[in-house]
């Protein structure tokens, strides 16, 4: 079977590793966190990182930097993982849901203003912040985000979990005579006011399980350290003022983290050739969405996401068990938050659609995508594909 994904560890990894084990330093204390931090920051662009134990306590320590009061509203993409609408949740705010585009599958941007214009001015001074998510690797379109963000008062919270090393160029859609002015790649990460990185196994660098929050602004920076340990207070040790977490790093994850960044570009390298591969062999295929690069745009293609045409009369279900007889594994897409029972049950989001979301949740799968797949691994995958999607018969699921 060919693996969905599988984490290239190598020597260096070990080395760091065994210095932490043997100084003793394995818990929260070291030198790694701190290098992995400021390296991390650096390679993004930004000032200040702050490690934290996974992508979803970052995104909760991310809106608890905002102080929301109880009803306070967070905009997100309805088509992401349930850590976004968590972290909101969490921190005593409610969630807005706006729908993906079609193309990138990342939140549609022309759709968020008309969801607060359709809010009464009461409702709308509630909306503190928007949560862009880069899916799959491919940045949002940051620019309208960026306007709206200006013209009513929202702070960005991104989510780059997805997309380490991904890039978008600033300025694209300036009118052409100024366009070349303010054209500059900005490295994801480095396009909100607080941004969240996940170092789960499966992402582009690792720390096994991980996360981090940067910034550029000192003061969300240091309430982030304080959420992540604990809150404790600088003057007095044991006494408490706000209600923290235990989300820290440990100095043994950074020292996989730091061996991990020191050879990203080679990693986002591959990740961007077996996109290409992938791409070459798939492209003439009816009714098989590939992703794509918009041309603001540099996708690191985290996970080679595909989305079956209806017209196939196939759904990601029934595709996935087919490549899975022909030996290959995959993952479904993201199921939408206004499809989870668990917010049904809470009263949040019923009777919402989002169509762009509830088709590619459906129609959607992602192909082996890890960092040890070869040209060889590849082309079974292709033919595996190509074979799949051959109709014999097999009666659509519901
Ligand atoms: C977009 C996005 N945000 C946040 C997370 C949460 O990260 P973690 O699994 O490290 O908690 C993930 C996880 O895959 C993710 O894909």
């Amino acid at each position: 079977m060919i693996p969905v994904n599988e984490p290239l560890i190598g020597e260096k990894e070990l080395e760091y590793v065994s210095e932490c084990l043997k100084s003793g330093w394995i818990s929260s204390s070291g030198r790694f966190i701190e290098e992995f931090e400021q390296k991390w920051a650096n390679y993004c662009g930004m000032k200040y990182g702050i490690a934290v134990s996974n992508g979803t306590t970052a995104l909760q320590v991310a809106v608890g930097c905002l102080d929301l009061k109880p009803g306070d509203e967070v905009i997100i993409p309805t088509f992401t993982i349930i850590s976004c609408a968590l972290a909101v949740i969490y921190n005593t705010g409610r969630p807005v849901l706006v729908d993906s585009e079609s193309r990138t599958w990342t939140i549609d941007v022309s759709k968020i203003e008309k969801c607060i214009r359709a809010k009464s001015k009461e409702q709308r001074a509630k909306i503190r912040a928007i949560m862009p998510v880069h899916i799959y690797g491919h940045p949002c379109d940051m620019k309208p985000i960026w306007e709206l963000a200006k013209k009513y008062n929202l702070v960005i919270i991104e989510d780059a979990a997805e997309a380490h090393g991904a890039e978008y160029l600033t300025g694209h859609c300036e009118p052409e005579e100024r366009s070349n002015l303010n054209k500059k790649w900005r490295k994801c990460g480095s396009l909100g006011d607080i941004s969240c990185f996940s170092f789960y196994a499966n992402k582009i660098i690792t720390t096994g399980e991980g996360g981090m929050v940067v910034t550029n602004n000192a003061e969300y920076a240091e309430k982030a350290r304080s959420l992540r340990n604990l809150c404790f207070t600088k003057e007095r040790r044991f006494y408490h003022t706000e209600l923290g977490h235990n989300f820290r790093l440990t100095n043994l994850q950074s020292a996989i983290g730091l061996a991990q960044l020191e050879r990203i570009e080679e990693l986002v390298e591959k990740k961007r050739w077996i996109g290409k591969m992938y791409t070459e062999r798939l492209k003439d295929i009816k009714g098989l969405q590939l992703p794509v690069e918009e041309s603001w745009a540099k996708n690191v293609y985290w996970m080679y996401g595909v989305v079956l045409d209806e017209s196939t009369g196939i759904e990601a279900v029934e595709f996935a068990k087919r490549l899975r007889k022909n030996g290959v594994d995959t993952r479904p897409f993201f199921l939408g938050m206004h499809e989870q029972p668990v917010f049904h049950q809470m009263g949040l989001f019923n009777g919402e659609h989002y169509p762009i979301a509830e088709r590619i949740a459906r129609q959607g799968l992602y192909l082996p995508s890890g960092l040890t797949l070869t040209e060889k691994d590849i082309n079974t995958v292709t033919k595996a594909v190509k074979k799949s999607l051959k109709n014999d018969g097999v009666k659509k699921l519901s």
